[in-house]
């Protein structure tokens, strides 16, 4: 079954906002390279119809990323649309009778998580279940006893290596390259530990709001919007021990190693804010205590890692957009009195661009006695036929590779990590749009040397 093909999509949420911005334009990608060649049926509960769901799926490629009229001829034609309510039985026989012969659907379910339970549930009745595969949009429960719990409820239905719980910040290229980074050069690998790395920052910056996702965002916040499930991934990526080889299995086993090693995080170890008039925004409680930025420091407790600060930062509504990772290496020893020499660092930006750079002290230009940091630079701009992370992860998804899916007990471990502090219920401090988040976190949560603040992208 694992290298099978799917042979139907079924999808979830056909009218929501994510196959709006995602969905739709990963669909018409997978028809420009001739890899949609099997029905594609959207299901929702909208009142809509077919033509209603081309449309939308029209203007959905038109506003992200742009029309490919045969690529998006491709896609309407294998478009199907059932209009239902996922707890009536009678749109799940209509799903099977719509999936007619294929033997191996795929369903994605891109739906609040609240519905996971009930849609799963309802397949299972409905004898859908059999052969196919399961696609789970993140977040994966809320806590680490709902994660469990949904497991067991996919696990009812599905078999472990047919069940596919998105992250798709692996699709990212740059998140998959950092691997490559690593372990295919050997002058790092060396000072890749406690000896050598004094502190590594992972920044997820985004310089806009909750763009009318209010209700969703508020039901989860930044820790379990992005860092249980994106930013861990990184960290995963940059702390984790060699793998055994490219298989699925070897690289999450090292992955889940790393989590393994991280204590769950104590109070003194987070920072909540919230961008002043969040509390305004459509769908957000108006006393809202649910964080848009979150700053924290944790430690993996291995024998290349322990004593190593890690800290992690993400919010909306700040000065820029752009997620990078900033490992500083401690201070050489000096000869050169006099010279304030700055700590070298490994620079990775996973988004907008693709950078890795190597920042390194330099005489200034100039003056003999002043010092800079000059960058050794390798710059990638994404180029136009670069895959999409959607696409990418979809087209796994259907092709059985789960390389690039988080396995239970990596979801586990995360949830595990975070799941006490965020029960602690710890104050929320506000902070204004375009800063970088509430004057809290440097009084707390400081790197030595401070935070790096990616610059603009250019
Ligand atoms: C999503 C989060 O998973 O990732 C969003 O729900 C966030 O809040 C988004 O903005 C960021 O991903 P990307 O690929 O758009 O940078």
């Amino acid at each position: 079954m694992s290298d099978v093909r799917s042979d139907a999509l079924v999808f979830f949420g056909a009218t929501g906002d994510l196959a709006y911005k995602k969905i739709f334009p990963a669909l018409q990608a997978m028809a420009k390279r001739g890899h949609l060649d099997v029905p594609v049926i959207g299901v929702a509960k909208s009142g809509w119809n077919l033509d209603r769901l081309r449309a939308r799926a029209r203007e959905s490629v038109e506003t992200h990323g742009g029309l490919d009229a045969a690529a998006f001829e491709t896609l309407s034609r294998q478009l199907r649309y059932i209009d239902g309510d996922y707890n009536d039985p009678a749109t799940f026989q209509a799903i099977r009778r719509e999936i007619g012969p294929a033997r191996h659907p795929a369903y994605y379910l891109a739906i609040p998580p609240v519905m996971f339970t009930v849609v799963v549930e309802q397949l299972r009745r409905a004898d859908c279940t059999g052969g196919a595969r399961v696609i789970v949009e993140k977040p994966f429960g809320r806590d680490l006893v709902s994660a469990r719990a949904l497991n067991q409820v996919l696990l009812g239905a599905f078999d472990e290596p047919s069940i596919f719980r998105i992250d798709h910040y692996l699709g990212k290229q740059p998140v998959h390259h950092m691997l490559f980074f690593r372990f295919a050069n050997g002058f790092l690998e060396p000072l890749w530990n406690r000896d050598h790395v004094e502190s590594v920052q992972i920044t997820m910056a985004e310089a806009f709001g909750v763009q009318g996702r209010g209700a969703f965002y508020d039901g989860t916040g930044a820790v379990r919007d992005v860092v249980q499930n994106h930013l861990f991934q990184v960290l995963s990526n940059l702390a984790m021990e060699p793998p055994v080889g490219t298989s699925s299995e070897a690289v999450r086993d090292e992955k889940v190693k790393v989590l393994k090693a991280i204590p769950p995080l104590d109070v003194d170890d987070l920072v909540r804010g919230q961008f002043r008039a969040y509390r305004a925004e459509k769908g957000v409680a108006p006393d809202s205590r649910v964080e848009t930025f979150a700053a924290l420091r944790l430690s993996i407790d291995s024998w290349r890692w322990q004593g190593v600060p890690f800290y992690i930062r993400a919010g909306k509504n700040l000065p820029v957009t752009c997620t990078e990772v900033v490992a500083r290496f401690r201070k050489p020893p000096t000869m050169f009195h006099g010279f304030d020499l700055a700590p070298n660092y490994v620079r990775l930006r996973i988004s907008p661009d693709v950078t890795i750079a190597i920042g390194a002290n330099v005489i200034t230009p100039g003056d003999e006695t002043g010092t800079q940091i000059a960058e050794m630079l390798a710059t990638r701009l994404p180029h136009a036929g670069e895959m999409d992370a959607y696409e990418r992860v979809l087209g796994d998804a259907m092709r059985g590779d789960a390389t690039l899916f988080a396995r239970e007990d990596y979801v586990e471990e995360a949830w595990r990590i975070v799941d006490p502090v965020l029960k602690r219920n710890t104050p929320v401090y506000d902070y204004d749009a375009g800063s970088w988040g509430p004057k809290e976190v440097d009084a707390r949560i400081l790197p030595a040397g401070g935070w790096h603040q990616p610059r603009t992208p250019r």
